[in-house]
């Protein structure tokens, strides 16, 4: 019993001292030696530009994006350090309701239902509103000339579970077959293999895709609705002290154009 309360001891002071924790699904930033805490972000790291997981340098996976970047600036205007946690878009909200973690940042858009059970912060993007579109295979693009055209039993569309994408599945195409998956890199690669036939997504993320790898894919533009616009950082309901701060952050990022030219970067 003895022994093996030491080797777990052992075990967690290894991982500690490397100062990098880097199971499948949680993602250690150490952004100043002299920071003694973390604060914990829940992410769904399937997003680019905003949440993507790649191969670091030294060869193991690492998050990157625009609202990694923006979560590093709020962890530094607390005086921490930045822990990641990858997981399910659908299970974001409720984490973050629960006090599982301080935030989340997944290029969520403040919808009224998500805001009865969570605040949000401002909007990230000073004034651009945040395209939505549905891609299809270029071999299709006959086919599927219009948004209407894709509105039929035999279409399969697909979205991600718990997104406002599913929700405009329903709206703009009621009559198609719903394909509605977790994982947004699954839905690509349906989409490329013929498993689905149109794919609601968000401007930034296509173009993302696009220029990595799907250049097969071809952008109808969906209408905007109302009450769907922007993209935010979600906290507690009445965490008044850490939303003053996001915000603060959110301003200064903004203000030096740093938000747009992470966009550029992580869209290349
Ligand atoms: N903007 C959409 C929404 O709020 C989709 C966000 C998906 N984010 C992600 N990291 N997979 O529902």
């Amino acid at each position: 019993m003895k022994k093996m309360f030491l080797v777990v001891l052992l075990a967690v002071t290894v991982l500690g001292i490397s100062g990098c924790t880097n199971t499948s699904n949680v993602f250690d930033f150490i952004l100043d030696e002299d920071y003694t805490e973390f604060v914990t972000m829940a992410t769904s790291a399937d997003y680019p530009p905003y949440e993507n997981i790649v191969q670091g340098e030294d060869g193991k996976n690492t998050v990157v994006g625009v609202d990694i970047e923006i979560a590093k600036a709020i962890a530094i205007a607390l005086g921490k350090n930045l822990r990641v946690v990858h997981k399910g878009f659908d299970f974001l909200v409720e984490d973050v309701r629960d006090g599982k973690v301080d935030f989340i940042i997944a290029a969520m858009t403040p919808t009224p239902s998500r805001q009865l059970i969570i605040d949000f912060s401002d909007s990230y993007y000073s004034e651009e509103t945040v395209s939505q579109v549905v891609l299809i295979h270029k071999d299709n693009v006959d086919l599927y000339q219009t948004i209407e055209d894709l509105n039929n039993a035999s279409v399969r569309v697909g979205a991600q579970t718990g997104s406002i994408q599913a929700e405009f599945a329903e709206i703009f195409t009621p009559l198609a077959t719903a394909k509605i998956i977790q994982d947004v890199n699954e839905l690509f690669s349906n989409l490329d293999n013929d498993l689905i036939d149109a794919l609601f997504t968000e401007g930034p993320v296509a173009d993302a895709k696009i220029n990595d790898g799907y250049s097969d894919f071809i952008k109808l533009e969906l209408t905007t609705l109302e009450g769907y616009d922007g993209n935010a950082v979600g906290v507690q309901k009445g965490n008044t002290a850490l939303l003053t701060v996001i915000n603060q952050v959110i301003a200064d990022l903004n203000e030096q154009g740093l938000i747009a030219e992470w966009l550029v970067t992580y869209s290349a």
